[in-house]
């Protein structure tokens, strides 16, 4: 199986257009240590030609351009895509909207939870993925389904299951408590076999805690690929960038003594790799004390374009 990074960053990429926080500046200036990265997403194929998204990012457009085995293909008919399905994890706008770079009537499975199609569905811009072309499937949670494009199967089984995280911004309802409405469902890690192999790796790019079922489930793996957005809780506060903690937002945080760091020093993944990461996080510098501790602690800060086989 083949596993591309489109995007490893958090939602308003890296830099964001209307930050000039200290990552922001540096980036955009070209400060050495610094690399520009969009917005969260990944790619995956079994045979290198048919490949299958995870989550579809703002950025798609340039994704696309930047990887050429996911634009049209010489090979192919005078309008062809590789891109076969689409797996969503949560309906964040950093999640959800590239669906819409998808609009040239070609074919495409979009699988999501129950509660994300129903986003899509409640929200008419999603209709220009024409309907006779496109087709929804629901991720049942906890069960495994086998992917197929709309014709042929391929050779990829997502298990999707629910993780502690929160409802998308955009539908927060304040009038339902601490949680904004967040129901099970909004938010979910998935788990990728190859078919006929039976190697896997998890994605779960938004979490708000590694509580005890998924400590379980992620125990041992080979390659967990997990929300990196902060490094630590409050470090929107302290740049002065926002009023609000990782917690507030749905992200556990890398650093402390409840961060992702500690909480997978037991858990004995093989390989793992931080995406989502928000532009705000001192890891994005090369050379700073969080990236060392982070990679000391045995974890690679994705880039766009990073590539693993397995
Ligand atoms: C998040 O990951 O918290 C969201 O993508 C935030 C947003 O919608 O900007
Ligand atoms: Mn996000
Ligand atoms: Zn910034």
């Amino acid at each position: 199986m083949i596993i591309k990074i489109l995007g490893s960053a958090a939602g308003g990429g890296f830099p964001q257009w209307n930050c000039n926080c200290s990552n922001c500046a540096d980036v955009r200036n070209g400060a050495p240590g610094f690399t520009a990265r969009t917005q969260s997403s990944l790619a995956v194929s079994r045979d290198g030609k048919d490949w299958v998204l995870l989550n579809a990012s703002p950025d798609l457009r340039k994704q696309i351009n930047d990887t050429p085995e996911l634009g049209a293909q010489s090979s192919g008919g005078l309008r062809n895509s590789p891109i076969k399905a689409a797996v969503l994890t949560n309906g964040d706008v950093d999640h959800i909207s590239g669906l819409i770079n998808l609009r040239e009537m070609e074919p495409l499975a979009v699988y999501g939870s129950d509660r994300v199609l129903t986003v899509l569905a409640q929200n008419s811009i999603f209709n220009v993925l024409n309907s006779e072309k496109v087709v929804r499937r629901e991720l049942k949670l906890g069960e495994p389904t086998k992917l197929s494009g709309t014709e042929a199967m391929l050779g990829i089984t997502v298990e999707a299951f629910p993780v502690p995280g929160k409802v998308a911004l955009y539908l927060e309802d304040a009038s339902k408590g601490a949680d904004f409405g967040t129901v099970e469902g909004d938010t979910i890690g998935l788990k990728i076999t190859d078919t006929e192999t039976g190697k896997y790796f998890f994605y779960v790019p938004g979490c708000a805690d590694l509580d005890a079922p998924l400590a379980r489930r992620l125990e041992g793996a080979a390659l967990v690929f997990f929300d990196g957005t902060l490094f630590d809780d409050n470090e929107m506060i302290d740049a002065g960038l926002s009023a609000k903690t990782g917690k507030r937002m749905g992200h556990i945080s890398m650093s402390g003594p409840e961060g992702s760091i500690a909480a997978f020093e037991k858990l004995g993944v093989a390989r793992k790799v931080y995406v989502h990461i928000n532009n705000s996080n001192p890891v994005l510098n090369e050379n700073s004390d969080a990236r060392k501790e982070a990679e000391a602690a045995g974890w690679s800060i994705g880039y766009d374009g990073m590539e693993i086989r397995i």
